[in-house]
């Protein structure tokens, strides 16, 4: 089974209004909400390919409640450790022209409870061929909450994908995950500078110097680059899709997760996050995908060869 771990869940809710105003009041005709969180959008896009999965993670309060329930209903199952604190919110005001988003930071994590999700996270390793580690961090946790993770996972032979940013990317890079995703704003926070365009395996490869075992950064429609110490691929979608690309990068995280526990070779297996992630754009919401897209594109997403990481 994929176990994808969700520090800091949310319960996405979504206003659709006629046009946004800002300093003015907005009538609502209708609320939306969607179970949300990276790992989470992860877990459904492998639910949706037959691929049997688990969802692990912190959920707290009557939003916790909500997003367990809306989880429940999609058929993805769960094991979740209960925190004091409220599971966080994310509103996304939607009109015509674009979406305005506010991003609560989440509930305040207690040692205690952080350590029980642990005790639960040992558990499940016992079970688990691939575990995704995605997302943001809730305050209180440590920056290096994903480093301990995936040393448990390595110590039990569980091979890890990293989708983070920030000090928790950082630092969860040092611990050797086996795959880290970042996206060309996560890369450039990594590296302190942007790398060269068009993006090669010598600047992805600098990431692989730090301790991931791969690298796979995307780069919206230029696709991805994965650098390992063997070599080096690049892989282009086959045509801009239109649509919604948030949870792209969710979509491709879970083709790499699907791809390790296969053990599918690195040309194949990004050419299947391509042609997925191009799925997640052609689907309306983040963690689902629109499977006609993927097998149109798939047979004809364009592979190259590039150098192995200059390590
Ligand atoms: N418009 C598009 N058409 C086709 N493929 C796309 C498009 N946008 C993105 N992709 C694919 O999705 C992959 C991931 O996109 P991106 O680099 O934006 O990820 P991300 O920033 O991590 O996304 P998120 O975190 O919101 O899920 C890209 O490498 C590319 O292959
Ligand atoms: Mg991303």
């Amino acid at each position: 089974v994929i176990v994808t771990v969700t520090l800091n869940p949310a319960l996405d809710v979504t206003y659709p209004v006629d046009a946004l105003v800002a300093h003015t009041t907005h009538r609502v005709r209708e609320v939306r909400e969607r179970p949300g969180g990276k790992g989470l959008n992860v877990a459904r896009v492998l639910h949706a390919l037959g691929e049997p999965v688990l969802a692990t993670g912190l959920l707290g309060g009557v939003t916790g409640e909500r997003v367990r329930a809306l989880l429940d209903a999609t058929g993805v199952p769960s094991r979740f450790v209960p925190t004091a604190g409220q599971t966080r919110r994310t509103i996304a005001v939607v009109d015509p022209r674009d979406s305005t988003n506010f991003s609560e930071p989440g509930p305040a994590v207690s040692p205690a409870e952080w350590s029980r999700f642990r005790a639960g996270y040992a558990d499940i390793l016992g079970a688990a061929d691939v575990v995704v580690l995605a997302g943001s961090l809730p305050p209180g946790l440590p920056l290096d909450a994903y480093a301990t993770l995936i040393r448990l996972a390595r110590a039990r032979g569980v091979p890890t994908v990293l989708d983070t940013s920030g000090a928790a990317l950082r630092e969860g890079v040092h611990a050797a995950p086996d795959i880290v995703k970042p996206n060309q704003a996560e890369l450039t926070s990594l590296l302190h500078a942007p790398p060269d365009q068009p993006p090669s395996t010598a600047a992805v490869g600098r990431v692989v110097g730090m301790g991931a075992r791969a690298v796979v950064a995307s780069f919206g429609l230029l696709g991805l680059v994965v650098a390992t110490a063997a070599g080096g691929w690049r892989a282009v979608p086959p045509e801009p899709v239109a649509g919604n690309p948030t949870g792209a990068g969710d979509a491709c995280v879970a083709a790499l997760a699907r791809g390790l526990r296969a053990g599918t070779p690195w040309p194949d297996l990004l050419a299947e996050a391509v042609a997925l992630s191009a799925a997640a754009v052609a689907a309306p919401v983040a963690g689902a995908v629109d499977l006609p897209t993927y097998q149109r594109l798939r047979p004809r997403v364009l592979i190259t060869e590039e150098g192995p990481a200059p390590c």
